[in-house]
């Protein structure tokens, strides 16, 4: 418990005090966290003021001395005060300081301070959490009403679940997706203005992996059929560069990659892989590679310059010690690994250091029966609810398992055959599901786009690229293979396999 140990500033409003005032509307609060620690806004536009202060108590009363500010921290040593607008719990989060002397402070507010709201503006008179507009009192600008106070108002990519929870002056909505987005305004014609939201496709894609031409290479600023991706809370994008048999690391803003496993040369030694599909880094940063036509699954420890086999026996085989063509990988939180085993029709977990896998999804043969699967690509994990994700790739359709019930998969998006229409996919290859919408995205590889379905949806949206149109300019794709939001989920990758680059979209 970061606050508990909190200090509790009382501020009173002394030259507001007349007897019938001295309620809880003049008074404010403030939780002060323990020492070493500071904020991390999610968006730096939140940052009303930054000065030196004299004191914790001074950088609180500046805080409170303007209306919009909810959040701050003063760090002692230094004297910074810095202070935010937006609510401690949407906008932001605390982190370990570098200084010890460290504090974060939220101001609390309570309902009866908002009682007025809607009423004449004479109930409001001297309130500072509420403002006199059209003859009532509202909530002040970059806060909205959520049914008990005035909160701050979200910025791009934050969680929401009304129009006026987002920054209505930079135009920010509440797309239908429930997460804070631009608002597009479209004149149909010249009396009736329509309000609709756009999707991501109507943007340009920017290369942020490879050539943005489509050219294939074998450099350090090329690629050349990239499949599998995985970004790093750190930002830096790794994709397995397929046909050039090994991994590279990309930081964004150059297009100069390094690489972190394999050389070039395609065989079967630790240092070296065969067609890296499925790549996947757990916490501690290493790197597990899905060696596909070198039937195994590779861990590379952080900075290691080899491999070691932590899956398949290196020969193709449908035992379950064996795998034959893996394709995407992924660890849960204690380190079992689920891994794609596509030419074999099945999804196989493998306990930490287990020398063979247990099936967690179809039978090994391929078929469209719910227990069966056909060439699985893509994997999801959703842990916290038991459930794993399978691009279930020439069925067209994308099933859903609960962990323990390898019997019986559901299928959540397609399943109506392979072809253009919208409820439908021609071999769906990478899946990512949003943390924050349950939103699930699907690489539609044979179609050159991306879909979104959400929950519950029986027809997906294109998000990026024109259905079934494939070729290299920014609007479009060519065999997409893996898709994925990074962690605020304000952009979505692609590796744009047959462009042998990777794309990466603004999601809102
Ligand atoms: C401060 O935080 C603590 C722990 O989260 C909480 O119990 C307490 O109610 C908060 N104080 C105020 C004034 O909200
Ligand atoms: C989201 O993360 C990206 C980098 O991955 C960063 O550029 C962007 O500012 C972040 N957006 C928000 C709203 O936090
Ligand atoms: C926000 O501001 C801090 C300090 O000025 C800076 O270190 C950080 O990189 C900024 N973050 C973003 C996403 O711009
Ligand atoms: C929005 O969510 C808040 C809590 O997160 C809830 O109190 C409120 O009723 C919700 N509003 C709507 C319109 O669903
Ligand atoms: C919001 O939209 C209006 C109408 O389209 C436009 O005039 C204004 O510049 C936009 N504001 C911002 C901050 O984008
Ligand atoms: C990549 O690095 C090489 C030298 O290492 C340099 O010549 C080239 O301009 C760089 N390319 C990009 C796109 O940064
Ligand atoms: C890996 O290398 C980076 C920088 O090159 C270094 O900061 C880090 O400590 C190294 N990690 C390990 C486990 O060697
Ligand atoms: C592996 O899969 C391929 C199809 O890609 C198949 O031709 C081959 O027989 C399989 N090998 C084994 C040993 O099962
Ligand atoms: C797994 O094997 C590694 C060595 O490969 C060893 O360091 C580790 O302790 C083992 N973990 C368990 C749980 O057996
Ligand atoms: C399979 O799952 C569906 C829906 O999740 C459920 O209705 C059905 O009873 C399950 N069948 C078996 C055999 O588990
Ligand atoms: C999703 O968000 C929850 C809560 O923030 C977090 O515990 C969980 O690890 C996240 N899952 C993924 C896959 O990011
Ligand atoms: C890319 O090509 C498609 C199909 O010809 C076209 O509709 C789209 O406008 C083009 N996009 C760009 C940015 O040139």
């Amino acid at each position: 418990m970061l606050f508990n140990r909190y200090l509790k500033i009382v501020i009173l409003f002394l030259w507001l005090i007349v007897p019938a005032y001295l309620q809880t509307i003049w008074q404010s609060q403030t939780n002060v966290s323990e020492a070493g620690l500071e904020y991390s806004a999610f968006d730096n536009q939140t940052l009303l003021f930054q000065y030196s202060a004299k004191s914790l108590i001074l950088c609180t009363a500046q805080c409170f001395a303007i209306a919009n500010c909810r959040t701050f921290d003063f760090n002692a040593q230094t004297r910074r005060c810095r202070l935010f607008e937006g609510d401690l719990s949407t906008s932001g989060s605390i982190i370990a300081s570098a200084s010890t002397q460290s504090r974060v402070g939220s101001i609390q507010v309570s309902p009866a301070q908002f009682a007025a709201l809607g009423a004449p503006c004479s109930s409001c008179q001297g309130n500072r959490y509420l403002v006199c507009i059209e003859a009532t009192c509202q909530c002040l600008p970059h806060t909205y009403f959520d049914g008990s106070v005035c909160k701050s108002q979200k910025l791009l990519g934050a969680k929401c679940n009304m129009s006026y929870a987002c920054r209505t002056d930079l135009n920010y909505t509440c797309l239908p997706r429930k997460q804070c987005g631009r608002k597009c305004v479209t004149r149909t014609d010249e009396f009736f203005k329509e309000f609709y939201f756009v999707a991501a496709s109507l943007q340009l894609g920017t290369t942020v992996g490879g050539r943005s031409n489509g050219a294939p290479g074998n450099s350090l600023d090329a690629l050349k059929t990239p499949a599998g991706l995985f970004i790093d809370p750190y930002g830096f994008i790794y994709v397995s560069d397929l046909a050039n048999n090994r991994v590279i690391r990309l930081r964004e803003g150059s297009l100069n990659g390094t690489i972190v496993a394999g050389d070039g040369t395609a065989d079967a030694t630790n240092a070296r892989l065969y067609q890296p599909a499925g790549i996947y880094l757990d916490s501690a940063m290493n790197m597990y590679i899905s060696d596909s036509k070198n039937y195994r699954v590779m861990l590379w420890k952080q900075n290691a310059s080899t491999g070691i086999r932590v899956a398949g026996t290196g020969i193709s085989g449908s035992l379950l010690s064996q795998l034959n063509n893996s394709g995407a990988i992924i660890l849960d939180s204690v380190g079992n690994m689920y891994i794609s085993d596509t030419t074999n029709h099945r999804v196989l977990k493998w306990a930490l250091n287990a020398s063979s896998g247990t099936i967690v999804a179809g039978t090994g043969v391929a078929g469209p029966n719910s227990n069966q699967l056909n060439t699985p690509y893509g994997i999801y994990l959703d842990e916290t609810n038991s459930y794993l994700y399978i691009a279930d790739t020439l069925n067209h359709r994308i099933q859903r398992y609960r962990l323990g019930n390898p019997n019986n998969g559901t299928t959540v998006a397609g399943g109506n055959g392979g072809g253009t229409g919208n409820n439908q996919f021609n071999a769906p290859v990478g899946i990512y599901l949003s943390n924050k919408t349950g939103a699930l995205y699907v690489a539609d590889h044979l179609n050159s786009r991306i879909q979104r379905w959400d929950t519950a949806a029986t027809n997906g949206v294109t998000v990026s690229g024109i259905t079934n149109v494939a070729g290299a300019n920014a609007s479009l794709l060519n065999l997409p293979y893996s898709v994925i939001l990074n962690v605020n989920e304000t952009f979505l990758y692609v590796t744009d396999f047959n462009n042998n680059r990777v794309q990466r979209f603004t999601l809102i």
